[in-house]
């Protein structure tokens, strides 16, 4: 067993499992534990460093996650982020309160450059660099023996050291991709703790070693099947899994018509690449039955869920007559829709992912998820690795439910319509100005907010659609992408020119955080 070096403790970020992908990036081995577990799991690891998670709680709430205080006398390396920070500075005699809420980019600036006074936690840095922030409280005080090596316009204690005590706090978050030089500044808390980074060790991705899990789990006689939707983390999963097992996996594409134009015709040609043929099964009149009057997102979400798996153990009984033990759906799920619908003991549920709290309580099959614990990039390099078209690897995502969630109110046939055919506008206009390749998501919404046009010198008071363009690489944080004025102008005329019954287009340009990509 290999030994834990930093130990990450987890108040319920969003991010923690990030975090432990930066610091397994540059090669050393973590652990993520519980606030209250941490004295034990020093004891047992005798780690080198530990690193607070950021989380949604406030220090001052009732039910607050909290360390005991004698870790920071244990001279063990300490980095905080985000509620880490605020923890350590309330627990040390500092003070947070209540502050300027702050989501998204800001600027940091550097009061101690590397050749001025050998800052170890600020090697490397530019005097001034973009930082991500997500936070509702700031450190307004800090604890006796702490300075600033950074501030933000709106927080003048955004990075901190106590230099003797070799604790360090971060008000933003070196996690996410659009941290600039965030990984430098996990890089410089690492050689801090005295480990090496061994900066060409990438993520480990393991086809081997999650076939032979997958093998594990399922034994040698048990049938899987699997939710396939053509998106590149259920065929990921569905290609693992048929590498497995071969022929005792049988994916399942159910077209209930909230997919793009052409999944059907997809999915059948990837799995001929697998060299599986899918079971298609039509359901789209009744999934829109069981839609209707809903306009609740996470109902919209539940009924889905439930759907699905009544299709599915429908599905189980055909294979169970012809003699067939089926015990397993496979499932594409990956990290950010686990986290996102609350993954972890203190983190918040943001929305119940279709295929992670969306599946009803009790269900027959049990769940097989192999890429459960991966990032979209890191599946999308597990898809290159098992050789599927880079086309295909490179595919935007789409959500579970489908079209269901980027219409706002009741899913209608017409709603659906109009959705579809926006959809196809905004994806064909990308495509013809060469610029799809770069776009992580786009899509349109269909707002349920009406407003007034002229067309053809008659008033229309028509739907308004609201425009989603965003680029990201793990889905954890994104920025709106810039598209060309002209690109926008040409989207917008078509969408409203061709479809009756909208009115306008707006462009949302709102970065994740805070905003989540899909609006529901
Ligand atoms: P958000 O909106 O959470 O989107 O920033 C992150 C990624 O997840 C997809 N998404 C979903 N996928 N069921 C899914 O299977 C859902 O309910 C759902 N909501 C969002 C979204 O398209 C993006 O890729």
């Amino acid at each position: 067993m290999t030994r834990t070096m930093i130990i990450i403790v987890d108040f319920g970020s969003q991010t923690t499992h990030l975090i432990a992908r930066r610091i397994k990036e540059l090669g050393c081995d973590i652990k993520i534990v519980h606030p209250e577990e941490i004295l034990k799991q020093i004891q047992n690891d005798k780690p080198e460093g530990i690193i607070f998670s950021g989380g949604p709680a406030s220090v001052y709430e009732k039910n607050a996650p909290i360390v005991n205080k004698k870790i920071f006398s244990l001279n063990i390396p300490i980095l905080g982020i985000c509620y880490g920070l605020q923890l350590t500075a309330h627990l040390l005699g500092g003070k947070v309160i209540s502050g300027k809420k702050e989501y998204g980019p800001t600027k940091l600036k550097i009061q101690f450059s590397n050749g001025e006074s050998k800052v170890k936690i600020a090697k490397g840095l530019p005097k001034s660099f973009v930082v991500w922030m997500s936070h509702g409280d700031e450190v307004i005080k800090l604890p006796k023996g702490f300075r600033i090596i950074g501030s933000s316009g709106g927080v003048p204690f955004a990075f901190v050291e106590n230099k003797n005590r070799k604790i360090y706090g971060l008000q933003f978050h070196p996690e996410v991709e659009h941290t600039e030089f965030g990984s430098q500044i996990l890089r410089n808390f690492i050689e801090i703790c005295g480990l090496k980074v061994i900066p060409e060790n990438k993520v480990e991705l393991g086809i081997k070693n999650l076939e032979l899990r997958i093998k594990k789990i399922v034994g040698g006689k048990d049938y899987v099947i699997g939710a396939v939707s053509g998106g590149v983390d259920s065929t990921v999963a569905a290609a693992l899994t048929a590498k497995a097992i071969g022929k005792r996996f049988i994916p399942i594409y159910v077209e209930n018509g909230l997919m793009r134009e052409g999944t059907k015709k997809h999915v059948i040609r990837i799995f001929k690449k697998i060299g599986i043929k899918p079971v298609v099964i039509n359901a789209v009149g009744e999934t829109l039955l069981r839609l209707k009057k809903i306009t609740d997102s996470e109902r919209k979400r539940k009924v889905i869920g439930n759907f699905y798996i009544e299709i599915f153990e429908r599905e189980m009984k055909k294979l169970k007559a012809q003699k067939l033990s089926v015990k397993y759906l496979l499932q594409g799920t990956i990290y950010s829709d686990v986290i996102e619908s609350q993954g972890t003991k203190y983190s918040a549920k943001i929305k119940s992912h279709h295929n992670v709290g969306g599946l009803p309580k009790k269900m027959k099959l049990k769940l097989l998820e192999p890429v459960r614990n991966y990032y979209k990039d890191e599946v999308r390099m597990l898809g290159r690795k098992l050789g599927l078209p880079e086309e295909f690897v490179n595919k935007q995502p789409f959500p579970g439910p489908g079209y269901a969630v980027r219409i706002r109110g009741e899913v209608t046939k017409e709603r659906l319509k109009m959705e579809k055919k926006a959809d196809s506008i905004v994806l064909s206009e990308l495509e013809k100005a060469g610029i799809l390749p770069n776009i992580f998501l786009s899509f349109p919404v269909m707002t349920n907010a009406y407003s007034t046009s002229v067309k053809g010198d008659g008033r229309q008071f028509g739907e308004v659609v609201a425009l989603r363009v965003v680029e990201s690489k793990d889905i954890m944080t994104s920025s709106w992408a810039r598209l060309p004025y002209e690109i926008l102008q040409k989207i917008s005329s078509r969408i409203v020119n061709e479809i009756p019954g909208v009115s306008r287009v707006v462009y949302d340009i709102t970065t994740k955080p805070p905003a989540t990509m899909e609006w529901e």
